[in-house]
């Protein structure tokens, strides 16, 4: 896996502290709630699984799958919903859990089809942000890390369905891609 990475950007050990933080934050946050994490697969299957551990609160979590990018490294601005929730969000305090926002497009998207659902509140915790990149303003509520616009791999994202296993966030060698 070594030749596909150029630098690693965020090693496993800063991922895992600024974790905890945020874990902690959306603990004082949502005491009292009614805590609903949906994760976006497969992308936020490690933070989630992560995240939610330092969650100090009685949640639940759901899943959801969108299509947006295919298998390149560029989105190709449509969002569909590959599969569903399980349950009803009716009510719910619902936060997203998605890896990186990157266009705003998946997470402008499912906001507002989460809202329309009847959720009480939906807000967003994200892993990474690429602000460089947005086209369409999207309010993230709890943020990671703030990168550079580069194509990263590593800690549940992907290039091609590879790498997601990688402990840490690196950037991709341009000649995997180009
Ligand atoms: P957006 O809709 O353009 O914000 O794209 C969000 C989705 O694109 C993320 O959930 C990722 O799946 C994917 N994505 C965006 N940037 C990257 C990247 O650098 N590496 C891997 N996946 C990415
Ligand atoms: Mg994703």
């Amino acid at each position: 896996m070594k030749k596909a990475i150029k630098e690693v950007l965020l090693t496993e050990a800063e991922i895992t502290t600024r974790v905890k933080e945020l874990g902690k934050e959306i603990s004082v946050d949502y005491e009292g709630k009614d805590l609903l994490l949906v994760g976006i697969l497969k992308g936020a299957v490690i933070f989630m699984a992560e995240l939610c551990k330092n969650i100090d609160l009685p949640i639940t979590i759901d899943f959801m799958a969108v299509s947006s990018y295919g298998n390149s490294s560029r989105s190709t601005g449509e969002v569909k919903i590959v599969k569903d929730l399980d349950f009803s969000v009716e009510g719910k305090d619902v936060l997203i859990v998605e890896d990186i926002i990157d266009t705003g497009l998946t997470l402008a998207y499912l906001t507002e089809n989460l809202r329309s659902r009847g959720a009480n509140s939906v807000r967003i915790v994200t892993l990474l942000d690429k602000p460089d990149r947005r086209n369409i303003e999207v309010k993230v509520d709890y943020l990671g890390f703030s990168i550079p616009d580069e194509f990263v791999i590593g800690y549940g994202l992907d290039y091609a369905e590879l790498y997601r296993n990688l402990p840490f966030v690196a950037s991709l060698k341009e000649e995997i891609y180009s």
